[in-house]
């Protein structure tokens, strides 16, 4: 038997900036995944993003902002194709195929609709069948391999579980995929500047492409306490530390920790070590930073890059949209 080499397809929606959490969580696991081989699909959820923003200028600008920064860090046009969901119309007819065996029990039982509808937001039809539109884009494409954090493995679940229903029903015509989340869980839980999960509805998130003065403010905000630096403290008590963790290698990191541990003369204070912190960033964001500058100031070749990772994904997606037409009997 051969093994055939692994699809890999993933998702980001467009609902601001991309901001550190989306680096580590996601954008860095898409990016290295291009060196196994293998096919990739990577693109923009700006449907998906409808369901939450309605303001149409916000959205475009989102979503340039977006295939920028995965362009800038590394997104290799040549190897993925990484496109704009909406450019691959297919997936909405693919969508209203898998609806129709869809139970509602199933939509019902999704944790971030629950959540969602927890917190007061009204839910609209789209947000309701939210997981409908998810499962099509990773079956359009043939996906094997769906990189995603832990708040999304469920909705990778019930795009397996709507496969097998049309499947059992129609004959094999979807692929069966599987969620794979990052190794370093550490790494995809970024705190937010105010040490609650970074998001941006929480108003904590930290824009990747921050920087100077804005960025000495942003890091300003990481609450440390009154403690002198030459107090002996345990690391795991100073927030900054979760931020330390992603810029720092081991080596320089230990180091740091040790001296705030072993406190006394040579102690780092707090604002010692944001001032790291923030040469870190700059260290690792820099070059991303000038080439996101680059990308934003070339729409026409923005667009470009775009148009043709839609025409790699629509050549695909409209081969499984005719396989599941044929077998439904629309064809
Ligand atoms: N729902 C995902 C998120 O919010 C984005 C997404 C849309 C996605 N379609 C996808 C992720 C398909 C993986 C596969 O993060």
């Amino acid at each position: 038997m051969t093994i055939a080499a692994p699809t890999f397809l993933s998702g980001i929606q467009p609902s601001g900036l991309p901001h550190v959490g989306n680096y580590f969580g996601a954008i860095r696991q898409h990016v290295a995944s291009l060196s196994t081989p293998g096919e990739h699909f990577f693109f923009v959820a700006d449907y998906h993003a409808l369901t939450t923003t309605h303001a149409p200028e916000v959205l475009r600008s989102n979503v340039r902002e977006l295939a920028a920064a995965y362009f800038a860090f590394g997104m290799d046009p040549e190897r993925a194709a990484f496109f704009r969901q909406s450019d691959v119309p297919e997936v909405t007819e693919i969508t209203w195929l898998l609806s129709t065996v869809t139970g509602m029990g199933l939509l019902e039982r999704a944790h971030s609709f629950k959540d969602k509808t927890a917190k007061g937001i009204k839910p609209s039809v789209g947000l309701f069948t939210y997981p409908i539109l998810m499962a099509a884009d990773i079956l359009a494409y043939d996906s094997t391999v769906v990189p995603v954090g832990k708040d999304q493995v469920q909705h990778v679940e019930m795009a397996r579980d709507m496969a097998t229903h049309f499947n059992s029903q129609y004959g094999e015509v979807f692929v069966l995929p599987e969620a794979r989340m990052p190794e370093r869980e550490d790494m995809a839980k970024v705190p937010g500047l105010d040490g609650q999960k970074m998001s941006k509805s929480y108003g904590n998130a930290l824009w990747v492409f921050e920087e100077g003065k804005k960025l000495k403010k942003a890091i300003g905000r990481i609450p440390t306490d009154s403690r002198p630096p030459e107090e002996p403290k345990d690391p795991a008590s100073i927030m900054l530390f979760d931020f330390l963790t992603l810029f720092l290698d081991e080596g320089e990191l230990e180091e740091w920790k040790e001296r705030v541990r072993a406190g006394g003369e040579g102690a780092p204070g707090y604002g010692h070590l944001k001032v790291r912190l923030i040469e870190a960033i700059d260290a690792a964001f820099g070059p991303a930073r000038a080439r996101r500058a680059g990308l934003m100031a070339d729409p026409a070749e923005l667009d470009q890059m775009l148009a043709r990772g839609a025409a790699k994904a629509r050549e695909r997606a409209c081969a499984v949209r005719d396989r599941a037409y044929a077998a439904s009997g629309l064809r």
